[in-house]
């Protein structure tokens, strides 16, 4: 390990996601999730519920793609509780990478969205009368293309967001190592209590409930 990478590990991280980090994440998980069944809702229907319901996504959408950012200034700011030191290696990475994805799509579903707008040539309007300007000219190629970009990605988050949640429950009901603890809205008593599973996984997440 290089002595850069030793150094971050011996700095001091919350045993807990921050309390804005974990409002932030349950608030964006329930604005993310509603955005997939506004979205299919409103390919599928016919009815004059259409308008509102786009102009919905485009605003739900929106906030997301400013939350996603501020999610991640919070995040270069406070840090992450560090992994279980004995999580297996492959899980390690796997937890990450999900995570980059996780964040990568917060992002690029919003851009794609505005894009695609942008680029059909609409008004891309919002709730309120607020109107974002375009960031791609008027152009039919490039709106097809993002259309299909922006189903099939919305496709892989739902997807992506299953394997996230069953990792979740597999932290929180099989290995009760802490990482569901880490994120939970809030602290169980059991948290209080004295831990009664393995130390060297539990240590490092499991002391504090930081603000
Ligand atoms: C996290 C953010 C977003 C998610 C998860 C999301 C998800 C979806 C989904 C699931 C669909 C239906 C795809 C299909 O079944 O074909 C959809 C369609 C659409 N979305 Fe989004 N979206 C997001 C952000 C945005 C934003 C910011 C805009 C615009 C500013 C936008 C504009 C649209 C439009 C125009 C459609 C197609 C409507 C139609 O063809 O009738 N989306 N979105
Ligand atoms: C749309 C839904 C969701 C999204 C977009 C999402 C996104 C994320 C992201 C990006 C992280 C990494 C946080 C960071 O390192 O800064 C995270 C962590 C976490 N999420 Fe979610 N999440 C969602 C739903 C859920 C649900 C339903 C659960 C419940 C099982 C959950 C449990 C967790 C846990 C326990 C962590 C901490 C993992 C760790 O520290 O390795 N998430 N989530």
């Amino acid at each position: 390990m290089s002595d850069t990478l030793r150094d971050r590990s011996r700095a001091p991280r919350p045993a807990r996601f921050s309390r804005l980090q974990r409002s932030l994440h349950w608030l964006m998980a329930v604005a993310v999730i509603a955005m997939l069944f506004i979205g299919v809702g409103m390919v599928s229907t016919v009815s004059p519920a259409y308008v509102p319901l786009l102009t919905t996504h485009r605003t739900l959408g929106i906030a997301i793609l400013v939350l996603a950012v501020l999610r991640l200034a919070v995040r270069a700011a406070r840090g992450t509780p560090p992994l279980p030191v004995d999580l297996p290696r492959p899980m390690k990475i796997a937890a990450k990478l999900s995570h980059v994805a996780l964040y990568g799509l917060m992002i690029m579903m919003p851009l794609i969205g505005w894009a695609m707008v942008s680029s059909a040539g609409n008004p891309v309007l919002l709730l309120g009368g607020v109107q974002l300007p375009p960031i791609l000219p008027a152009n039919g190629a490039m709106h097809a293309a993002l259309w299909k970009a922006h189903a099939a990605l919305a496709f892989c988050f739902f997807a992506l967001i299953l394997l996230h949640l069953a990792a979740g429950l597999f932290h929180g009901l099989l290995r009760r190592d802490g990482v569901f603890e880490s994120m939970a809205p809030v602290s169980s008593e059991r948290r209080r209590e004295a831990p009664v599973m393995s130390e060297s996984a539990t240590r490092s997440r499991r002391s504090d409930d930081s603000a």
